[in-house]
């Protein structure tokens, strides 16, 4: 399978063979992680992390990642340019992606819901990236996904279901119950990180569940695919009210705050209105009495925790939580994928 220059910018667009074959990858790395076979893939290569928004995990993972194969990661923000954008005149996308990919081997672009000026803003900025860039663009989260983070979970949850660090069994997640749960909290934080979830879930033949308040649904779109992917699988996808039921026999915890579908107005995330609004819904907290109601379900989150509000210290921190492995796999996955999409493999 030759995934070389391929674009990484949703888990959805990647055939399950091609998801399999970097999960794979990023397991063998895991377990050997500084063998000669890795070391010298992308050798005196250059990937470029492009941050509209600050970042500790996908900064240092990919920072590492880079290292780690022999290259070298360049951090760059747009205020180190003059980018156009809605608000000022300056250099085009066009332009910028096209000098970009001559100097470098791969380009990361963050991009999320506070520096668009509507849903899904980020996402079209990438996938333009992607259509001058003659590099493979990787999604270091966008406005509506983070592919990067989904492989982490799902290689994290096939981990604790499986024999262990770096011995994931993607088979064990079949059937498997995954719930997440809108978490309360005063973030304002994006949906890209929970629809990426709900894709990889669904991919892997997990039955999900979305319980949220009213008025927290994702976009239409992932809904759709998670409902197919379900489908495919046998599996089921339900969309519930209420902060209780979905503990019920689950497998898989997962809780998050997100923000409502109407946080654009007038071409802003309007970021105060929906701490106001978040606030109002108290009680959407992963604690141990409803952990307790699971079939001994791990806790999984992509980090930073919000620890009180979206879940407790007890939970974040107890013998069932995944997410400081799950943190650990993003390094992993993104030297799979860049191997696979840019290197001398
Ligand atoms: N999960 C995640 O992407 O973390 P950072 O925002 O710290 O990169």
């Amino acid at each position: 399978m030759d995934l070389y220059g391929k674009d990484f910018i949703v888990s959805q667009e990647w055939d399950l063979e091609e998801l399999y074959e970097l999960l794979d990858l990023a397991a063998k790395m895991k377990r050997d992680r500084y063998s000669s076979r890795w070391t010298r893939i992308l050798a005196h290569q250059t990937f470029l992390m492009f941050f509209y928004n600050p970042s500790v995990r996908t900064r240092m993972s990919f920072e590492a990642a880079a290292t780690e194969l022999g290259g070298h990661a360049q951090f760059m923000t747009p205020s180190a340019g003059r980018f156009k954008t809605d608000k000022q005149a300056g250099e085009t996308i066009e332009d910028a992606a096209q000098v970009m990919a001559r100097y470098v081997c791969g380009i990361g672009i963050r991009i999320l819901e506070d520096k668009v000026p509507h849903y899904g803003a980020g996402n079209e900025m990438l996938r333009e990236y992607a259509r001058w860039s003659n590099v493979p663009i990787i999604n270091m989260a966008d406005d509506r996904f983070h592919p990067c983070q989904g492989m982490a979970d799902v290689m994290g949850w096939a981990e604790w279901f499986g024999e262990g660090p770096g011995r994931p069994d993607y088979g064990n997640l079949k059937g498997k119950n995954f719930l997440l749960t809108w978490g309360s909290g005063s973030l304002a934080r994006s949906w890209c990180s929970v629809q990426e979830a709900l894709l990889v879930a669904s991919r892997l033949g997990m039955n999900v569940t979305v319980a949220r308040p009213d008025g927290y649904d994702l976009d239409p779109e992932v809904h759709e695919w998670t409902r197919q992917n379900c489908g495919e699988n046998g599996a089921t996808f339900s969309v519930i009210n209420d902060p209780e039921t979905g503990y019920d026999g689950a497998h898989i915890v997962y809780s998050r705050n997100w923000v409502t579908a109407d946080a654009y107005q007038d071409g802003m995330l309007q970021k105060q209105a929906e701490i106001e609004r978040a606030m109002a819904h108290t009680g959407w907290t992963a604690t141990v009495e409803r952990m307790a109601r699971t079939d001994n379900a791990i806790f999984t989150h992509p980090m930073p925790v919000d620890r009180g509000n979206e879940v407790t210290d007890e939970v974040a921190s107890g013998p069932r939580s995944a997410v400081y492995d799950i943190a650990e796999n993003r390094l992993h996955v993104q030297k799979a994928v860049m191997a696979l999409t840019m290197g001398n493999l």
